[in-house]
């Protein structure tokens, strides 16, 4: 064999060893010997980050869902686009908003330092909403995560587009869509209660704004539309609890006591939505089907049952694997697959 066969043969035998076959079993002490500490060096960075912001902990709540709902939890939705595939998922119209992507590199960064090529970016992912969750409920919110995750080399704008829910869906297709990945209409109750935290830009709740008093308090309405008339699509927050004291008092002076210091994850999204003032489409839809409603009812009475099976919820979330026989290695950066 020539010497230039025998390269191409170890290189091919390497990536194939890289890029190992993704299913296999999660454990909670996954990392314990091959990177100790590695939890606590990514609750140090998601700590330090909600201090200064605490909006980043909403990014990183959505984005466990971002990313496991579209080809399982495997970081795909942190691949920048490049040359050859310049429509990667975070490009999707769907994923907009979407952030804490520096976040994640930082972490990345870290974790590196201390074990090379050792933690994939989709345990960091969970690992990282794990820990915002808890920062932003109090620590009410927590589970511990299994890790082991490989990340994915494949990333589509149009797999997003297909596998995750528009603000615009009727509570069927919500139901569908929840369905499709094996979750029941009482789980897509429980994590819509992420909304509890974070902002929505207006184009993601322009139906929200012509909608009829019976699905939106025309007071709220009329707080939506004052804020999404000042500029081409700012961002508003998903709770109206941290709206801001002044665009309150001009439309809903009645809500003013109920304004918050800081964002909190809590069942206060629940609470809200029975008043009918949540700013999705897709968030009012709940009311409209029996079983979803009486889970609506039930978590705004309940909030220390809404932490239990929220954290539930998220476990599930957070296994949903790749598709069968999909390739997965240790990327050594986040926003790109590796290079053999
Ligand atoms: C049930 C179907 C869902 C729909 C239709 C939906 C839709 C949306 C939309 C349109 C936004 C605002 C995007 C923007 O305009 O910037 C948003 C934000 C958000 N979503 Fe969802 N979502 C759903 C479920 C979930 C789930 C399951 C989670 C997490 C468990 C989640 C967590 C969040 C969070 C935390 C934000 C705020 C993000 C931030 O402030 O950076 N959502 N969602």
């Amino acid at each position: 064999m020539t010497t230039k066969a025998v390269a191409v043969l170890v290189v091919v035998a390497m990536a194939a060893a890289m890029a190992a076959e993704a299913s296999k079993e999660l454990s909670v002490d996954y990392y314990k010997k091959s990177c100790p500490g590695v939890e606590n060096v990514v609750k140090y960075h998601v700590a330090k980050a909600l201090k200064a912001n605490r909006g980043d902990g909403a990014a990183l709540v959505r984005l466990i869902f971002h990313d496991c709902f579209v080809r399982g939890c495997d970081a795909s939705v942190l691949l920048d686009p490049t040359p050859e595939n310049p429509e990667t998922e975070k490009t999707a119209p769907i994923n907009i908003g979407l952030a804490a992507f520096e976040l994640i590199d930082e972490i990345k960064a870290a974790v590196e330092e201390r074990c090379p090529g050792t933690v994939s970016c989709a345990d960091i992912i969970i690992y990282a909403a794990r820990d915002a969750s808890s920062l932003l409920s109090n620590g009410h919110v927590h589970f511990d995560v299994l890790a082991g995750r490989l990340d994915g080399r494949v990333s589509r704008a149009s797999d997003a587009q297909r596998d995750l829910p528009d603000s615009t869906f009727t509570v069927s297709e919500l139901i569908r869509n929840f369905r499709r990945k094996n979750f029941t209409i009482e789980e897509l109750v429980i994590l819509s209660g992420a909304h509890a935290v974070g902002v929505g830009h207006c184009s993601s709740l322009r139906a929200r704004l012509t909608a009829p008093p019976e699905q939106i308090l025309p007071a709220y309405r009329s707080l939506l539309a004052g804020k999404c008339a000042v500029a081409p699509d700012p961002v508003v927050p998903n709770n109206v609890r941290d709206e801001d004291p002044a665009a309150v008092a001009a439309t809903i002076p009645s809500f003013l006591p109920k304004l918050r210091k800081f964002e909190f994850l809590d069942n206060t999204y629940y609470h809200n939505n029975l008043a009918r003032i949540v700013t999705f489409n897709s968030d009012w839809q709940l009311l409209t089907e029996k079983e979803a409603r009486s889970k609506v009812h039930e978590y705004a009475d309940n909030g220390t049952l809404w932490d239990e099976d929220f954290s539930a919820s998220l476990v599930k979330l957070s296994q949903l694997p790749l598709p069968p026989k999909a390739k997965g290695e240790i990327r050594h950066h986040c926003r790109r697959v590796n290079a053999y």
